[in-house]
């Protein structure tokens, strides 16, 4: 064999069987082959197990579905690249013309958008409501017949509790389908109600690191299958190494998450008692609208602590500048904490009623806490007050 065919076909190492790795390899392979043309039509035809091409499946990202839907008490699971890859994949999957979707106005902007912006091309209508406003949610799936209804928990980034038993209840006995963006929750929580679809992105805790992207949909099997069908022909595929660094990342999943939500409480507290701070969003608080529902239906109370600082946008801004241990940036859920200042938080594609519904001030900034010392960030918050209460 000549060299340059050799490092095509490399010497192939294998383990005894009685000799294992301790941390699963990374399948870093686009293709695998069976070597006879049987076994692999058989393969492809799901009637013997086996991989072949990866933006089908992958041992690693199947070992990744496989523990991410026991994590959330489900069947089964699909990964893909990014969160919004999870949500649009759902409504493409889920959705056809004339179906009609009601959704909130405290969810994730792009969520939104997918549903205005690319779905409303094919033909699919949207209801915008207040998560709050279950009269509404009740009212208008009564009047029109609802394909899906999807939501979060709490909401971004004034952390409203959704009331999840009665609104499931009310979407399944008006045959709709309930999906939750359950990434602010995280995967160990919201298991036990009856929703048919979650989505995750796996950007945020689950990862935890800020240094990959993903996205999960995570349900009953049946629910599962046509979507990753559909999947396969559009092709947001996760790769086998951002797969890995999630697996390693879920490691330490409930360490981290135990750090921040033990801090985010403190941080909260810490915010609730300052004579500048004009509302802190915790559900961790007592004074938080929604305290027992969120006592009810959660494990924790997340990670991110939204509030108003007196002295409006301008305060806001300086406060948010003046901070040394939060990054100035997007997404939630990562070791190092994160701010972001109200003009960030702004959705412009709202109107100013829906602004209003939306709970998102002038004066609104948005924490996620990450997993420092509680006392090196309530001294960060601190000075950071200070300097916002002194204009330059
Ligand atoms: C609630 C929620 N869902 C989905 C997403 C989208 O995730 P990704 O950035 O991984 O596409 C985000 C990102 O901020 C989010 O906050």
């Amino acid at each position: 064999m000549k060299k340059p065919t050799r490092v095509n076909h490399p010497p192939a190492v294998g383990l005894p069987p009685d000799n294992r790795p301790l941390v699963d390899p990374i399948y870093q392979s686009v293709k695998f082959e069976f070597g006879e043309v049987d076994a692999t039509l058989k393969a492809l035809r799901g009637q013997r197990p086996g991989f072949f091409y990866t933006r089908v499946s992958n041992p690693t990202l199947r070992q990744l579905e496989l523990l991410l839907a026991e994590m959330q008490g489900r069947d089964d699971a699909i990964v893909l690249g990014s969160g919004v890859a999870a949500t649009s994949a759902a409504f493409l999957s889920l959705l056809k013309q004339g179906d009609h979707v009601l959704g909130f106005v405290e969810t994730y902007a792009p969520t939104r958008r997918t549903l205005q912006r690319i779905l409303a091309r094919f033909g699919v209508s949207l209801t915008l409501l207040s998560i709050e406003d279950l009269e509404g949610a009740e009212r208008v799936l009564a009047e029109r017949p609802t394909r899906l209804v999807i939501f979060e928990s709490p909401t971004n980034p004034v952390t409203k509790i959704a009331d999840i038993p009665r609104l499931t209840d009310l979407a399944h006995r008006h045959g709709a389908l309930v999906v939750l963006d359950n990434t602010f929750a995280g995967l160990h929580n919201h298991g036990e109600y009856d929703i048919d679809l979650y989505t995750h992105s796996l950007t945020k805790f689950a990862s935890g690191h800020s240094d990959v992207m993903g996205g999960a949909i995570i349900g009953r099997v049946e629910l599962i299958r046509p979507i990753r069908q559909d999947h396969i022909l559009i092709g947001a595929v996760l790769d086998p190494h951002a797969a890995y660094l999630i697996l390693r990342g879920l490691k330490t999943y409930f360490l981290r998450y135990r750090a921040i939500c033990a801090s985010a409480q403190r941080i909260a507290e810490y915010l609730a008692a300052q004579p500048q701070v004009e509302r802190v969003c915790y559900p961790g608080l007592a004074s938080h609208p929604q305290h027992a529902l969120a006592r009810a239906q959660m494990q924790d109370f997340g990670g991110v602590v939204s509030f108003d600082l007196a002295g409006g946008e301008a305060a806001a801004t300086r406060f948010s500048e003046a901070l040394e241990l939060f990054g100035l940036t997007a997404s939630v859920g990562s070791t190092e904490s994160l701010v972001m200042a109200p003009q960030m938080l702004k959705a412009y594609d709202l109107t100013a009623d829906q602004r209003r519904i939306s709970g998102v001030r002038e004066n609104t900034v948005r924490l996620s806490i990450g997993i420092e010392e509680a006392e090196d960030l309530i001294a960060d918050i601190s000075q950071a007050l200070d300097r916002a209460s002194r204009p330059a």
